[in-house]
């Protein structure tokens, strides 16, 4: 499906996902104060923001916003403070947010500031205003009602445009909507409206990817997916678990042993629900642990080392497997790819997933932190479908779970333009 009419048609199915909304027009906002939650936790080194895909993400949001003449106020967490911290003020984004928004981008240095108020009366529908890291503040973790009343006291409406911390019970998120008309931000729709497709519209067969080192962040995911989907692919520690369980070898694994129940119920409802387990046949290892060049790979079936990526023969099964999808969900790197050559198995199936995305021939949806940062590595980024910058909250809906920030909304309305 070409890109425009498919995510015409998801947006659409996002509507119909929050049954219960109703549509805000633009003109609801002239002059009105606007209170927007977005998720500005990006990656800083030395004060210096690294990526600015979350800075981006609002634009949507933003120009519908500025269109519609609202003043903006933005709020958004860094880190995880309990107190001020200066690497983690939001200050140090001033610069890139007024760089993305062309704005003349107000900040106020504490979000419960006394004269914040007065400011914002006094600041222009052209100014963007940005609160201070919401977290110097412990009760906004705490989901403290206080709080969220004194923030909500700013504002005619709040907009939460932040899905990627939507899994966190927090004043900003779930106290909000008790004390503001409130309505999802166009990025929260979009993201919502990705998952909703690929899970209940997208043509089969549908494959999921699923990698990273520690089956135990992956173990409610896969139970789901096993279930949802005609093929799971499996690499990184967790295939090693799944080929210890099945294999019954010595791969070293980070976890695994404590989940043999759980491994058990995903190989039988594999079964069950007609999912194609896919698991790799061989792997890269060190041969010295003190000089990476020195590497072999093994098969899985004798693997009595530790794993660092996936073999040749595996990336080979995984890029046929692409090639008789419609579509693939991934999250989590097959191997160690910072550190080359172990970046070879994840590299070369981001490379089908690219290609095929690029001619049409697959639906592809990348999530979670590192699974975004290496794409973004390779380069590959603009080919996909969709790339979500959510990393919690993506895997806690595709656990099968709604989202705390979703339940906290459910009467809200949707913005159209
Ligand atoms: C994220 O980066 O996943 C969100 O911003 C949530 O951040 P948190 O894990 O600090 O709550």
């Amino acid at each position: 499906m070409p890109v425009t009419r498919f995510f015409a048609f998801i947006f659409v199915v996002g509507m119909f996902r929050m049954d219960c909304a109703k549509i805000m027009a633009s003109g609801e906002f002239k002059n009105k104060r606007v209170l927007v939650r977005v998720d500005f936790n990006v990656p800083m080194q030395d004060g210096v923001v690294q990526d600015l895909s979350r800075i981006k993400l609002i634009s949507p949001t933003i120009a519908f916003l500025k269109k519609a003449g609202a003043k903006i106020i933005l709020i958004s967490h860094l880190g995880k403070p309990s107190k001020y911290e200066e690497k983690l003020s939001l200050r140090n984004l001033l610069k890139v947010v007024a760089e993305e928004y062309t704005s003349n981008v107000r900040f106020i240095d504490d979000c419960l500031h006394e004269d914040a108020n007065s400011i914002i009366s006094d600041s222009s529908p052209d100014d963007l205003i940005l609160l201070e890291n919401l977290r110097f503040h412990p009760e906004e973790v705490a989901c403290d009602d206080d709080f969220a009343r004194k923030l909500a006291d700013l504002a005619d409406f709040y907009i939460n445009d932040a899905f990627s911390t939507s899994h966190r019970k927090h004043a900003s998120i779930c106290a909000m909507p008790k004390f503001l008309p409130h309505a999802f931000g166009l990025s929260f729709v979009n993201e919502l409206s990705i998952l909703d497709y690929f899970f209940n519209h997208a043509p089969s067969p549908k494959m999921t990817i699923v990698g990273g080192s520690k089956l135990s962040t992956k173990i409610n995911l896969l139970k789901n997916l096993v279930k949802k989907t005609n093929k799971l692919a499996l690499g990184g520690g967790i295939a090693g678990a799944f080929l210890a369980y099945h294999e019954n070898n010595s791969l070293k694994i980070f976890d695994g042993e404590e989940y043999a129940d759980e491994v058990a119920e995903i190989i039988e409802n594999a079964e069950k629900y007609k999912c194609e387990l896919i698991l790799p046949v061989d792997f890269s290892s060190l041969v010295s642990k003190y000089d990476q060049s020195d590497y072999a790979v093994i098969s899985s079936s004798n693997a009595n080392t530790s794993i660092f990526d996936i073999g040749p023969e595996s990336v080979e099964l995984f890029k046929r497997h692409l090639r008789e999808s419609a579509c693939v969900l991934w999250n989590g790197p097959l191997g160690l790819f910072e550190k080359t050559p172990f970046d070879f198995g994840t590299i070369s199936v981001a490379q089908e997933v690219a290609a095929l995305s690029r001619e049409g021939k697959l639906i592809s949806i990348i999530g979670g932190g590192d699974t975004a940062f290496a794409m973004n590595k390779f380069g590959i980024t603009k080919d996909l479908t969709y790339k979500s910058t959510s990393g919690g909250a993506f895997l806690t809906y595709l656990e099968g779970n709604s989202l705390p920030g979703i339940i906290a909304m459910e009467d809200a309305f949707t913005l159209v333009d």
